[in-house]
């Protein structure tokens, strides 16, 4: 579905951007994998090397403009063009969650809206800048359910999320237009991803649920009963991506199995 297609991901180092790293170079897309540290995604980049794929890993940090600008004049410079851009970068939980609304810290609120933001407009733009001469592109982005259903002690997350989904809008507004596609992936909880198990623990506190427990009231609020997998999302990812799906743009794909009602 994306012989040849050239892929970034921001936040490939992570479980969803790993994930998602990997389905697409099974799908055949020569990959440009960043990270704020080297060391996680050099692993992903052996990953999709030792499965025959093609991929290369450069530390950019997806809030520095200059770095983010100076990264993919250096994978345009090296592959022509660049086709998909896909933010992944996840700040951690312990950061954001756990204090209800009316006790949290305004800086502790505006983080994940400052930061989540930030990083999806600087990739989307600037990957846009290289997409619109060929009138051809795919920009995308993850979010959560929280954008859309209220859910206790997260912070500013829910709101960070419900303005990415406003942010795919927009873009594409702008963007469709000129050949570009915007859109995101909203995923339900993946347990094997080291940030569920991290959201879980202060929730765990403060209602004294054990990781199953927690992981069983969430499998229960989706129609199949169960939890999705990283694989699930990243084939998704990967279709979404492809020409495939030239008829969806400025939309978030509802992947929650269920829990929530578009
Ligand atoms: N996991 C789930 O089940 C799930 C479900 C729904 C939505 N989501 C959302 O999906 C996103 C990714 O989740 P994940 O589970 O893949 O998180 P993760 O495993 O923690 O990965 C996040 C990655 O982002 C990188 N990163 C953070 N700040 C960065 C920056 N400024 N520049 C470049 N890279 C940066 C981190 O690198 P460093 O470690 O080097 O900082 C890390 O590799 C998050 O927004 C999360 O809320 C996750």
């Amino acid at each position: 579905m994306l012989k040849d297609k050239v892929a970034v991901i921001y936040g490939a180092g992570g479980a969803i951007g790993g994930a998602v790293a990997r389905a697409f170079a099974s799908e055949g897309a020569r990959l440009f994998l960043t990270g704020r540290r080297l060391e996680p995604v050099e692993a992903v980049v052996k990953d999709v090397a030792a499965g025959g794929g093609t991929a290369e890993a450069a530390a950019v940090d997806a809030l520095d403009e200059q770095a983010v600008g100076r990264h993919l004049r250096s994978v345009v410079d090296k592959a022509g063009r660049v086709d998909i851009s896909l933010d992944a970068i996840g700040i951690p939980d312990a950061k954001l969650l756990g204090v209800p609304l009316v006790e949290l810290d305004v800086e502790r609120f505006s983080l994940p809206i400052a930061t989540y933001t930030r990083s999806y407009l600087l990739t989307a733009r600037l990957a846009a800048r290289h997409m619109v001469p060929n009138r051809s592109g795919v920009i995308m982005t993850v979010t959560a359910l929280h954008s859309r259903t209220g859910i206790p002690l997260v912070g500013g997350f829910g709101p960070a999320m419900a303005a990415k989904e406003a942010l795919t809008r927009g873009l594409s507004a702008e963007l469709a237009p000129q050949g570009i596609r915007v859109v995101g992936l909203r995923p339900q909880a993946m347990p094997e991803t080291g940030t569920i198990r991290e959201a879980f623990e202060p929730r765990a506190r403060a209602s004294g649920m054990s990781w199953e427990q927690w992981q069983e009231l969430l499998a229960g609020r989706t129609h199949t009963r169960r939890l999705m997998t990283l694989d699930e999302l990243a084939n998704v990812a990967a279709f979404m991506a492809s020409d495939k799906a030239s008829g969806m743009t400025g939309t978030t794909v509802n992947l929650t199995m269920g829990s929530l009602d578009d």
